[in-house]
């Protein structure tokens, strides 16, 4: 960096905020100051001890209060070891998958923890811990989680604007929505009834800024004229989102989005979902801007922050920095074509260009945000943290690893790719789903069951796009841009639910 960076600056009236504002960028500024050039190594074998101690010796007292967490616990310790580039011998293994099993509840899904109740955001962080730890056959866990229970747990939280409760008689969150589409994708039960009126529903939560909110909010009228024959009275329009952009949130209904893409193409195959503003029915630029807009200046270490006008945090490395691969793969294509085309011609309500900084390698500054993580996130005694002022956790340690990931690799689907997993696509049985009633749950047909399994499986790294700041010593694995597995874990998960194992 050179010279000094300007702080953040303010209207004079001190609040909380701005002072611990003004107390972040302090530490933030010392660190990068007196930053040795050892300081912009990855401290891979500290960050790999801080990981072990979790497996070995078991989560110490200060994590009881996430004792309805545990599935997580475990996903972020064994995601680290994979985004570090470490296996775990079969006797660790088969020790973990048990553990994982025990959170699995008679009724279908995964549970927080033994003998609680089955939620959306544990069962993905235990089917994901399986997917990592597990193999196929007795006691190597993929085959022993009972799917056709979790889709019927699943269908119990379904709401009728298409929405999911996180768990029996709780909230609705894109996070759980998330969660839902991840294991259902990976374990090959995605059906129409699953995912009718999803897109709308995470569609509707996209506020003004551009980033999402968790939820929006129901409307029911109170007018005959609305009121549908089988005495609904719930309208479609309008639907407020609930709250604030927040990156998490963003994040998850992007994902998801990406997730219900190959079926709303296959659904609409003559209507481009594509276009420079649209995308699955929301305003893709405004979001690109909004994500863009939440890195740090210098001053504040280049990090991303969740929401506007709060402070950075290492874990939005992967929450916010993780939205890029979607959206250049998304926006690739029509990037692309008015490259070919010479200048784009749109012009915003100001007559300004809007795409004026279209032609640079990427829409945030990934060197930043490496630097951000080797020198305001890693603790020196291993693992990784929020901001120097906290403590380094599990959780903070993955979603560091992982956004360091996004920074380091560019991940694309190139159509080669797509078509060459698609030809290699072998017609295979999918699980039948019977209702209590004895009815079959209709699947979708194989050629959309393809598309599915093509979309999450032709992710490829583009080599010579990677960056590393600090030298390829401090490379970590690619992660799935959807899934925050690796490429590996996903196609041989993914593999043996669709079928298309050797
Ligand atoms: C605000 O915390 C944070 C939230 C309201 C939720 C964040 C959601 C995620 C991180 C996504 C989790 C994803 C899954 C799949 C479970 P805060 O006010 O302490 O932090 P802030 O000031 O940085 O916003
Ligand atoms: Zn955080």
């Amino acid at each position: 960096m050179e010279g000094e960076p300007k702080a953040s600056p303010t209207d004079r009236f001190p609040t909380a905020t701005s002072k611990v504002q003004e107390e972040t960028e302090k530490l933030i500024r010392t660190l990068f100051e007196t930053a040795k050039p050892q300081r912009y190594t990855l401290n891979r074998n500290a960050h790999l001890n801080f990981v072990a101690r979790f497996v070995f010796q078991g989560f110490p007292r200060r994590y009881m209060s996430q004792d309805a967490s545990q599935p997580w616990l475990l996903f972020w310790t064994f995601q680290s070891f994979q985004t570090l580039g470490v296996k775990f011998d079969d006797g660790n293994r088969t020790r973990a998958v048990s553990t994982v099993l025990r959170y699995q509840h008679p009724q279908g899904g995964f549970c927080g923890g033994p003998g609680q109740n089955a939620h959306l955001l544990a069962n993905y962080a235990a089917v994901c811990s399986i997917a990592i730890m597990g193999f196929a056959g007795p006691n190597g866990g993929w085959d022993q989680i009972d799917r056709v229970k979790m889709y019927e747990w699943l269908m119990s939280l379904k709401q009728p604007d298409g929405s999911f409760l996180v768990s029996a008689h709780a909230e609705v969150d894109v996070r759980g929505i998330y969660c839902l589409l991840v294991v259902a994708t990976l374990l090959d039960i995605m059906t129409p009834e699953l995912v009718e009126g999803l897109d709308t529903f995470l569609a509707s939560c996209q506020t003004y800024e551009g980033g999402f909110s968790a939820a929006s909010q129901p409307y029911f009228s109170a007018s005959d004229a609305d009121t549908k024959p089988n005495g609904e009275t719930l309208l479609t329009y309008p639907r407020p989102p609930l709250g604030e952009a927040h990156g998490g949130y963003t994040y998850c209904a992007l994902a998801a989005l990406a997730l219900l893409e190959p079926i709303k193409m296959a659904e609409t195959p003559h209507q481009p979902l594509r276009s420079t503003t649209r995308w699955m029915g929301l305003n893709i630029k405004r979001l690109y801007r909004w994500a863009a807009s939440l890195q740090g200046a210098e001053v504040e270490g280049g990090g991303f922050r969740g929401r506007t006008n709060k402070l950075v945090d290492g874990c939005y490395s992967w929450w916010v920095g993780g939205l890029f691969p979607i959206l250049d793969d998304i926006m690739g294509e029509p990037l692309m074509s008015r490259d070919a085309a010479g200048r784009d011609t749109t012009v915003d309500e100001h007559g300004e260009d809007e795409w004026a900084d279209d032609d640079i390698e990427s829409l945030f500054n990934r060197q930043a945000l490496q630097r951000f993580i080797l020198i305001s996130s890693q603790a020196d005694t291993g693992g990784l943290r929020d901001k120097p002022s906290k403590p380094a956790d599990a959780y903070h340690t993955l979603y560091n690893l992982s956004g360091l990931s996004a920074a380091q690799h560019r991940l694309h689907r190139p159509p080669q790719e797509r078509e060459r997993v698609a030809k290699a696509w072998k017609s295979s049985w999918s699980l039948p789903i019977i209702k209590p009633n004895g009815n079959a749950v209709e699947r979708f047909p194989d050629e959309v069951r393809r598309e599915i399994f093509v979309t999450s499986t032709s992710w490829v790294e583009d080599e010579p796009a990677s960056r590393y700041v600090g030298g390829k010593v401090n490379r970590v694995n690619a992660t799935h841009p959807v899934f925050d597995l690796t490429m590996t874990t996903t196609k041989a998960f993914m593999d043996h639910f669709y079928a298309q194992g050797i």
